[in-house]
């Protein structure tokens, strides 16, 4: 259905002109995140500059049945934010301000629109950071709405985890404030857990109040080659299951290992499976210690390469290697796209997974780039194919298929951070049971109408 030459005058009040678009150009830029989905186009796209304009312009979409998609920066990997029913898409990138930092109780409040590298870049100077990382520049609402995590969230949590307080515009336009400033609460149901990973589906996120942490002075990166994936993943979920606190565990295979050698001047790795590993700290002496234990394990383990006392340059561009890394994937396959794979399990489960996702790709004849937060048990694979080629993309379907189920079978989920979108809504019912009917309830409470990001998660 079009949207009504009516309803787009009632928008046209809300806004300025500049922050209201028909036209081709924008609304194409709307129609697709950077998954590999069928793009669609909205009807229209409006940049709010608050919360008010942002309930003005739900309350009229609600008035007239119109469906209303929220928007980060786009940097979804399933999909998340495509408007598959057109109608209005809600930019929120110029909602960028910062509204307040209050140090003494580490927290920030923002705008959704405030992208997360931007943020923390002010936070520097305060010695303060909110560590969530998925590599891409997201916007904090887009963080928020998808719970999103990256390298950082086995010691310091996920987005939802640093949630203290939200600003959120409900279907019907009304405006709540869920959450306190205090460190911690027990004061009724958890509604800022409850947006966090909705994606869009509840209510529009417009500000956020985040925990903080302080930049942690001293670090110690590593690291560490291995004969295989098997032997490099036991090492991995020994490490988490001793005790040990890293800052970040990731894991690249071997395919993974040739591209960072082949895309980055600086690095020439020998071509095996590859640990990185962070700890972060008050003094040097105390992550030694960590340091010497992990190099004990991976020793026993059998890596045949360890290299630690990496310094702060060196550092950052591993770290630059590592968020390229997806980057590399697509210059590797040009003009194809990538089936993102995202499971996550329990950690004595990772070398389960990521033996099988080795052996299904091979025995496909699929390149298989299997690498990830693997600290915290959460696996990517991306397979690059031509969705429009069907044949070939039903073999990329059937891995993702089979990994998810046996990701699920092992106590794990179908998606440990890019969310359901439209890509894991098939496994919804796998992973949920009986849970997803509550799930569905509560959307209908929220969203009696359906005009809240339709077509998404259920
Ligand atoms: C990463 C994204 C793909 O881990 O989640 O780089
Ligand atoms: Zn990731």
């Amino acid at each position: 259905m079009a949207l009504p030459d009516s309803i787009l005058r009632r928008l046209e009040e809300v806004v300025d002109p500049d922050r209201i678009s028909t036209g081709e150009s924008n609304l194409s830029l709307h129609a697709k995140d950077e998954s590999f989905h069928e793009p669609h186009l909205p009807d229209v796209v409006i940049w709010p500059k608050d919360t008010e304009e942002v309930s003005r312009i739900v309350r009229i979409c609600h008035d007239a049945n119109i469906p209303v998609t929220p928007w980060g920066a786009g940097t979804s990997l399933e999909g998340n934010p495509i408007p598959v029913r057109g109608g209005v898409v809600i930019d929120l990138q110029q909602m960028n301000e910062i509204l307040g930092i209050r140090e003494d109780d580490l927290q920030v409040d923002v705008q959704a629109g405030v992208v997360f590298k931007d943020l923390n870049k002010k936070l520097a100077r305060y010695g303060l950071f909110f560590p969530p990382d998925p590599g891409a520049s997201a916007t904090i609402g887009g963080m928020v709405a998808n719970n999103a995590s990256g390298i950082r969230a086995i010691k310091y949590g996920a987005t939802k985890d640093l949630i203290q307080k939200l600003t959120v515009v409900l279907a019907d336009g009304e405006i709540i404030r869920p959450g306190t400033l205090a460190f911690k609460t027990s004061s009724g149901l958890d509604l800022c857990r409850l947006f966090a990973g909705s994606e869009g589906i509840l209510g529009i996120i417009t500000e956020i109040t985040l925990r903080l942490v302080g930049i942690p002075p001293e670090f110690l990166s590593a690291t560490v080659s291995f004969p295989d994936a098997e032997s490099a993943t036991q090492t991995i979920s020994q490490i988490i299951r001793s005790g040990l606190s890293p800052a970040a565990l990731e894991f690249l295979g071997i395919n993974c290992v040739r591209l960072v050698n082949k895309y980055t001047e600086e690095f020439d790795f020998p071509e095996s499976p590859l640990v990185f590993i962070e700890f972060h700290g008050t003094n040097k002496e105390g992550l030694a210690i960590d340091l010497d234990l992990v190099r004990g394990l991976c020793e026993d383990n059998g890596a045949t390469h360890f290299q630690a006392g990496i310094g702060r340059q060196a550092r950052a561009k591993l770290w630059q290697a590592r968020y390229d890394l997806h980057d590399f994937i697509l210059r590797e396959h040009p003009g194809l796209e990538p089936m993102a794979i995202d499971t996550a399990v329990p950690i004595s489960k990772l070398p389960a997974l990521v033996t099988y996702a080795e052996r299904i790709a091979l025995e496909s004849d699929i390149i298989g780039y299997v690498f990830g937060h693997a600290g915290s048990g959460n696996i990517h694979m991306p397979m690059m194919g031509n969705p429009r080629d069907k044949t070939s993309w039903d073999v990329l379907e059937d891995i993702n298929h089979r990994l998810v189920e046996y990701a699920i079978s092992l106590g794990g989920t179908a998606t440990g951070e890019h969310g359901v979108g439209i890509g894991k809504m098939q496994f919804m019912e796998m992973e949920h049971g009986t849970s997803l009917k509550i799930m569905r309830q509560i959307k209908h409470l929220f969203d009696p109408k359906g005009i809240l990001n339709p077509g998404k998660m259920f």
